[in-house]
């Protein structure tokens, strides 16, 4: 057990560091956007990641990553997470879900998000990628209120059961993934704690300036349970409900946060909810 639950407080110096490999996380997932379009294969996307990456002269941290063959997770539909990238055809109104990450000089950005291909078929999957959207900045402006972790998996349920309160999903509720939560980042991808996604007895670590976290909520149109495809690695939703995934690698520095995979830090999305952040240069 020794060290295995200690969080890595990290420098301002090395969340700069950090904040390279998210920049290339974010110019990586920007190229893929543009890219996926009804006719695109999984796996085209996945090309246009690993070539930005290496452009960059990062390094893809998904491949490999106990033996993960491909640069991207690509999730369609009821896949959730950990999708494989390959000969699959995005179809209009697919619900993608892209998540990408990248090394440079040792340190990890992980960022993902979702989207419908070409026109929505039905406007409850933009509604859901929206709440799922919404939910992650609400996750994290609570890394701002400078209390304990437990704030964030609040906050991300909060926005979920209100936007099913306003009608979203045809008043139906959304389910939260429990099975796959966000967590730690730095020299590691993977790094305690973790960060759940909904309320939680137990109220988590103390924020404190140093933390870095990947934020990442996963909501259904249904049901919360997942089940793991043959492949090992596609998780899709037990229902066969459509999901969505979105995810920042955030820093909490001693004047505020600052979000690592996104261009502006966060500042536009984060002042729409009243948080200003802590620039970093
Ligand atoms: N990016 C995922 C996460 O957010 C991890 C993917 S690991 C892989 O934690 F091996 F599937 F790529
Ligand atoms: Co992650």
């Amino acid at each position: 057990m020794l060290g295995r639950d200690r969080i890595e407080y990290k420098t301002v110096e090395q969340v700069r560091a950090m904040r390279r490999a998210g920049l290339v996380v974010a110019d990586a997932l920007d190229a893929v956007r543009a890219a996926a379009v009804p006719g695109a294969t999984t796996g085209d996307l996945d090309e246009v990641a690993r070539e930005v990456i290496a452009a960059a002269g990062a390094t893809p941290s998904f491949l490999g990553y106990h033996g993960y063959p491909a640069v991207l997770c690509v999730s369609v539909n009821d896949e959730v997470v950990h999708g494989i990238p390959g000969s699959r055809v995005l179809a209009q109104g697919d619900v993608v879900s892209v998540d990408c990450g990248a090394v440079v000089d040792g340190w990890h950005g992980d960022s993902a998000f979702s989207t419908v291909v070409g026109e929505a078929t039905d406007p409850a999957d933009l509604e859901l990628v929206e709440t799922t959207e919404a939910a992650m900045w609400a996750g994290i402006a609570a890394l701002a209120t400078g209390g304990r972790l437990s704030a964030v998996g609040e906050a991300v349920e909060e926005v979920v059961d209100l936007a099913v309160a306003a009608g979203k999903n045809r008043g139906e509720r959304y389910g939260i993934v429990e099975e796959y939560v966000g967590h730690g980042i730095g020299s590691a991808m993977h790094q305690p704690p973790e960060v759940l996604n909904y309320r939680a007895r137990d109220r988590g670590p103390r924020l404190k300036a140093g933390m870095c976290l990947a934020i990442e909520p996963m909501l259904t149109r249904g049901s919360r349970h997942t089940q793991v495809l043959e492949d090992d690695w596609t998780v899709v939703t037990s229902d066969g409900s459509r999901a969505a995934h979105w995810e920042h690698t955030v820093a909490i520095l001693p004047e505020g946060i600052w979000v690592l995979t996104a261009r502006d830090g966060g500042a536009e999305a984060l002042a729409a909810r009243g948080v200003s952040v802590d620039a970093l240069d």
